[in-house]
């Protein structure tokens, strides 16, 4: 690993500040998803084995620098008590000589929840004075917020200067999942790409095609692709502005030896796109110029398992239709099915990322069948984009830090 993670320092009897990435989804001021909470729980566990005091910062929701009732972390420390089985305080402020003193007559292990790095200012802006203020308050600085990594702000970047600096378990697992995939992959390698648009994963794509062997497309931005083709799409969601950059994605894919793999036949609906109305199966060469296409049809999903077959690894964003109303999820589900029963097979290695993704892995039923599933949304996509993220590079053996 060319990272420092934990393993690398002694926190024993250490006072740890844990960048952890709990803006998780809340409804009503109730966390309606556990997954970033419960996935930092062996980086509790480890650094409580070894007597550190915890003192965890992290941000929720995007407060402008200012104090915001609703985006207070007041509300998720009951939570990490009760999914992590253990005593989690709260304190109400984020940096001063009082959070310090609070902290200082805590007894080894005990866990303190800062109020919301975002409520100030400073933190966004990568303040370095902000940054020097965070770091007085603990020995060591664990990052366990890979999440967050894209974002170049002082509880990521900037604390790494005045504190001997490592990543937690949680963040180790994420870089090492993600390098297997895409650092040094088993071939042949296939990405799934959907989602709506071209313009938002534009980066992605151009990185993948220099990395993977198949990239299949899928939602609108397979629409997109193939009216750059010349498929009459009917009225299917389409960036047409996008239709030059498409062409000369694919025209350097096939110099590269990169094949794009397009849906050849597609579910549409001629009405508003909801629950139980009218659908039918067409060949891409026959989409009515009336008709949405709302999701891959049987032809595509064949098409797309004939190279699954042969892959070893698979890297999943995106859904690759509507899949938030059945049945246009279901040429996701099949897909996702595939990847998830060769990955039990021991055929391949899967990684997914991305919120969408995970919600669409689990409506098929599959989200615990995958390899690995990433906690990040935004930060997945700029690693698919083949971007060092700025948090990561002060983790990087070969970075100086004030680490031992
Ligand atoms: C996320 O949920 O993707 C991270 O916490 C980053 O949040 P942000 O996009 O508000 O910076």
């Amino acid at each position: 690993m060319c990272f420092r993670t934990l393993k690398d320092i002694d926190v024993n009897g250490k006072t740890v500040l844990l960048r952890a990435d709990l803006n998780v989804p809340m409804k009503n001021n109730t966390v309606t998803d556990c997954m970033r909470i419960d996935r930092l729980k062996p980086t509790i566990k480890y650094l409580r084995k070894h007597n550190a005091k915890i003192i965890i910062l992290s941000h929720y929701g995007r407060p402008n620098g200012k104090r915001v009732f609703d985006m207070s972390m007041g509300f998720i420390a009951p939570v990490l008590q009760t999914r992590w089985n253990v005593p989690v305080s709260f304190s109400p402020d984020t940096i001063g000589d009082h959070v310090k003193e609070s902290i200082a007559h805590l007894p080894p292990k005990s866990i303190v929840l800062l109020e919301n790095a975002r409520f100030h200012k400073e933190e966004k802006k990568n303040d370095d004075k902000f940054a020097k203020e965070l770091s007085k308050l603990a020995d060591i600085y664990v990052n366990d917020a890979f999440s967050t990594s894209h974002r170049a702000h002082a509880s990521m970047v900037g604390i790494t200067k005045y504190l001997p600096s490592v990543a937690g378990l949680l963040m180790e697992e994420e870089l090492n999942a993600l390098n297997l995939a895409l650092g040094a992959p088993e071939k042949p390698l296939l990405a799934v790409i959907g989602g709506s648009k071209v313009s938002t994963k534009l980066s992605v794509l151009e990185n993948l095609i220099e990395k993977v062997d198949y990239l299949v497309l899928g939602g609108g931005m397979a629409n997109t692709f193939l009216y750059a083709k010349g498929v009459s799409i009917g009225k299917s969601l389409c960036e047409t502005n996008m239709a030059n950059t498409a062409r000369g994605i694919m025209e350097k894919a096939e110099k590269i030896g990169c094949k794009i793999i397009l849906p050849k036949d597609v579910v549409i609906t001629t009405e508003e796109i909801k629950e139980g109305m009218f659908s039918n199966i067409v060949d891409i060469d026959n989409i009515p110029d009336n008709a949405l296409a709302v999701d891959i049809g049987p032809k595509s999903v064949k098409y797309i398992k004939k190279h699954l077959s042969s892959s070893k690894t698979v890297v999943w964003n995106g859904p690759l239709g509507v899949f938030e109303i059945k049945p246009f999820d279901n040429g996701t589900n099949e897909i996702a099915k595939a990847v998830a029963r060769r990955t039990k097979n021991g055929n391949c290695s899967s990684i997914a990322g991305g919120g969408d993704t995970i919600a669409a892995l689990e409506n098929a039923g599959v989200a615990n069948k995958f390899s690995y599933i990433s906690t990040a949304g935004g930060a997945f996509l700029e690693w698919l984009e083949g971007k060092e993220l700025p948090a990561i590079s002060p983790l990087r053996k070969n970075v100086m830090s004030n680490a031992a």
